[in-house]
């Protein structure tokens, strides 16, 4: 068996020419979600799958996990559609503790701001960063800024088929007001044990989605991000079932790769 590294965008490769296509580090498909996602119904053999990616590469999939029981982090979410004044983008904020803005539709914290809800200036900031996305059709999700992120990280779980393979820390990326420079922010990762509690969600969170999905198999592949609670318990920020950076130098390389080449491998 052969592979090769192709990208999703180059017009001149025939996709229905592999047995087997699966998608590693499309990071530029953000601003331009709708065409990555015809590009992948157009590709006969696609893991994850069009349907997972389309579910995917919204964030919106994190209301329906919420409504299956999964702990999310607490989002307001602002759509376009409603043409918010500035003012009614204002009233949704939070008027105390540290408050993040986001669009829908990123990867790799692009576009996402933190601001101070204490301080006037960087709460002229937030209204600005949440209705410049508006104003570009682009739908904004408010969430109280978790703090444990500055101390702890967040804890990212690495499936492969289904099954857990390792755990890896990624620390905090948010300082100030969103940064548009660059295709991601810089990620300081280190390896980590994945606690019971955590297990459990993410465990929880892939089976929802599978559910969702209408799906009886496992993901090829899956990561599960997760912060904590003020109560210690974890709560769901993010499921990458995209284009998951995996964080093999940092935990069970050999292990996690083997297991990643044996699933493709089963479905070829
Ligand atoms: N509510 C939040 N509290 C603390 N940090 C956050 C919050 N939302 C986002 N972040 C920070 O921003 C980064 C990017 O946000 P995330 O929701 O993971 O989107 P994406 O990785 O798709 O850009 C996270 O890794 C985290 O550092
Ligand atoms: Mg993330």
């Amino acid at each position: 068996m052969t592979a090769e590294p192709v990208v999703w965008d180059d017009p001149d490769v025939d996709w229905a020419a592999y047995d087997l296509v699966v998608v590693r580090s499309t990071w530029d498909y953000s601003p331009r979600r709708d065409e990555f996602v015809r590009w992948a119904e157009a590709v006969p053999r696609l893991e994850n799958p069009a349907d997972v990616l389309r579910w995917n590469t919204d964030k919106g999939y994190l209301r329906s996990l919420e409504a299956s029981g999964v702990p999310v982090i607490p989002t307001i979410w602002l759509d376009p559609s409603r043409h918010l004044s500035k003012r009614a983008v204002h009233t949704r904020m939070p008027a105390f503790g540290d408050f993040v803005v986001k669009p829908v539709v990123s990867a790799g914290a692009k576009d996402t701001g933190r601001y101070q809800p204490v301080s006037a200036q960087s709460r002229g900031l937030a209204i600005q960063h949440a209705v410049e996305l508006l104003d570009a059709g682009r739908a904004v999700m408010i969430q109280p800024y978790v703090t444990s992120v500055d101390t702890a990280g967040e804890t990212c779980l690495v499936f492969v088929d289904g099954r857990f393979r390792h755990a890896a820390r990624k620390n905090a990326l948010l300082t100030g007001p969103a940064k548009t420079a660059g295709l991601y922010a810089e990620e300081k990762m280190s390896a980590v044990e994945a606690t019971e509690p955590q297990l459990e969600v993410a465990t929880r969170a892939l089976d929802v989605a599978r559910e969702e999905l209408g799906r009886d198999e496992p993901f090829l592949y899956a990561r599960v991000d997760l912060v904590t609670r003020d109560d210690g318990t974890p709560m769901l920020i993010e499921l990458e079932l995209t284009e998951p950076s995996l964080w093999m130098q940092h935990a069970g390389e050999a292990r996690t790769l083997d297991a990643l080449a044996d699933a493709i491998a089963a479905r070829v």
